[in-house]
């Protein structure tokens, strides 16, 4: 039984307010492309949708006469060391597992590369989710987080993903 849904971290005030600004069509579709990628290579959803949800929610708004400056961005961006950081605070305050908890944050700090060390870093397979997950969503120049969503639908799509983790889990407990 999961300590935590996704429901409960995505109506979160610190999931909110960070989403605002990394842009929640973008989170929720990483989700919804995590669980596919989960199932792919036999990680555990609930993991790879969690962390895919707060992947970036460590982004800063890197802005320049009132529009985001991606080439600023890319030269002076950390948003994955504080989003693992973040992540892994919130997860613990509401109640996740610490292992778990861990896991999300690790994968988190990995879904991005542009500050580590080229083919020296070989990622576990629910890291290796998470930067599928994250890739399969973006678009050029970082214009995947302007895409916008309405509330009710992003809460809806989030809902159907613990829906479709729940079962999933029922189904592999029947099996036990
Ligand atoms: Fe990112
Ligand atoms: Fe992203």
């Amino acid at each position: 039984m999961r300590n935590v849904s996704l429901e409960g971290i995505f109506v979160h005030p610190i999931t909110q307010k960070s989403l605002k600004r990394s842009g929640t069509a973008h989170a929720i579709a990483a989700a919804e492309y995590a669980y596919m990628f989960a199932k792919r290579y036999d990680v555990n959803p609930d993991h790879a949708t969690k962390a895919a949800l707060l992947h970036d929610i460590g982004h800063y708004t890197w802005y320049r006469d009132g529009a985001w400056d991606y080439e600023l961005y890319k030269e002076s961006d950390i948003h994955a060391i504080k989003g693992a950081s973040r992540a892994h605070k919130l997860l613990v305050r509401i109640g996740e597992d610490r292992h778990v908890a861990k896991e999300i944050a690790v994968a988190i700090l990995l879904h991005t590369d542009s500050y580590l060390p080229n083919g020296e870093l070989e990622l576990k397979p629910l890291q290796k989710v998470v930067a599928l997950a994250d890739e399969a969503d973006e678009e050029i120049n970082g214009n995947h987080h302007y895409k916008t969503i309405e509330d009710h639908v992003a809460l809806e799509r989030i809902r159907a993903l613990d829906t479709r983790i729940d079962s999933g889990e029922k189904s592999a407990h029947e099996i036990v």
